[in-house]
């Protein structure tokens, strides 16, 4: 289920084009299948079955750039792809990572600052409730 977008869609940018890219195209299909029961989603939302290593000059077409706790499951595969996406993404670009705090690094990895050295870290959130994931928001400074 494309949460993340369907929640930003609807509440918070309710003019914005998302795109999403999974490497599951099965995810993929039923995303879009959830989405085509709303003609404007369909609209502002499209769906890319592809490894998110693979997008380069894309990603710098992108304003604010969203990255699922379960994209890179290792630390090595998570630095790896936070150094990807801080490649190609545009100067000044913001990036939401989710991360996991305390026993709840037993369902997300853990993204510490120190992997986020090459960024500037805006705002760290580790909630208490019900929620499981942590959110770590950064942005690639401007030289
Ligand atoms: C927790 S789900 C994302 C949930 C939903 N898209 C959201 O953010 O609301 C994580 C998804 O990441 C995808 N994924 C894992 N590694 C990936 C990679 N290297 N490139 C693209 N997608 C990847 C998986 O196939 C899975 O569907």
């Amino acid at each position: 289920m494309p949460l993340t977008s369907l929640i930003m869609a609807s509440h918070h940018m309710k003019s914005t084009h998302f795109d999403n890219f999974d490497i599951d195209e099965a995810a993929n299909h039923v995303a879009r299948k959830i989405v085509s029961s709303d003609a404007e989603f369909e609209m502002r939302m499209k769906f890319h079955t592809c490894d998110i290593m693979e997008v380069k000059e894309k990603l710098g077409e992108y304003d604010c750039i969203f990255l699922a706790a379960l994209v890179g499951m290792s630390k090595e595969e998570k630095v790896k792809i936070l150094g990807h996406i801080r490649k190609y993404m545009k100067d000044g670009g913001v990036l939401l990572v989710r991360s996991a705090n305390g026993a709840r690094a037993f369902f997300y990895p853990i993204v510490e600052e120190n992997e986020l050295m090459e960024f500037e870290v805006l705002s760290i959130f580790h909630p208490t409730n019900d929620v499981i994931n942590s959110v770590v928001l950064v942005r690639k400074p401007i030289f």
